[in-house]
């Protein structure tokens, strides 16, 4: 079982979105249970009192219009230090977020930090559709991002 978490800043646009196509590529993949596959902030903007905020509902429409429709659970969380343990790839949708991380976790000993993009052929950051508003080309990129993770686990052969 390969554990991933996807992480963003807010935790209710990129991340959820790469949680939810990436849940959705390994159960078309027959290889669901194989994955534990999760996202989180690196900040609290959208928690409240301890609650998290849904998935923004542009987010939300994006994934519908892909199929993908189910993600009325998911709840904002912010990513904790003992993440690092619980994860074998903590994965950033910018540099930025991969630089909180490492001040989160104190570094990254196991090399399990990553930008999503970075398993592309074109290393890129994903821009924050909270202020582009383009959620299109968001879910575009998050796709791209996970089907070549996909493909790096398939070549490491790492529990597939
Ligand atoms: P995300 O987008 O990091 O893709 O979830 C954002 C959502 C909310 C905020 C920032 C980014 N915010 O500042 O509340």
């Amino acid at each position: 079982m390969i554990k991933i978490l996807f992480v963003c800043l807010g935790n209710i646009c990129r991340s959820p979105m790469a949680e939810f196509i990436m849940k959705d590529m390994v159960e078309k993949r027959g290889v669901a249970d194989r994955f534990y596959i999760a996202s989180a902030g690196t900040s609290d903007e959208e928690i409240w009192n301890g609650v998290g905020n849904p998935v923004y509902p542009p987010a939300r429409e994006e994934l519908a219009r892909h199929g993908i429709t189910d993600v009325s659970g998911k709840r904002a969380v912010q990513i904790t230090r003992s993440d690092y343990k619980k994860y074998d790839l903590i994965i950033g949708m910018e540099t930025r977020h991969v630089h909180t991380m490492l001040r989160v976790f104190g570094g990254d000993p196991e090399g399990k930090v990553r930008r999503l993009l970075d398993y592309s052929d074109r290393p890129r950051d994903i821009s924050d559709p909270w202020y582009t508003h383009r959620f299109e080309s968001a879910y575009n990129d998050i796709l791209e991002g996970c089907e070549a993770l996909y493909d790096s686990l398939i070549q490491e052969r790492r529990n597939l």
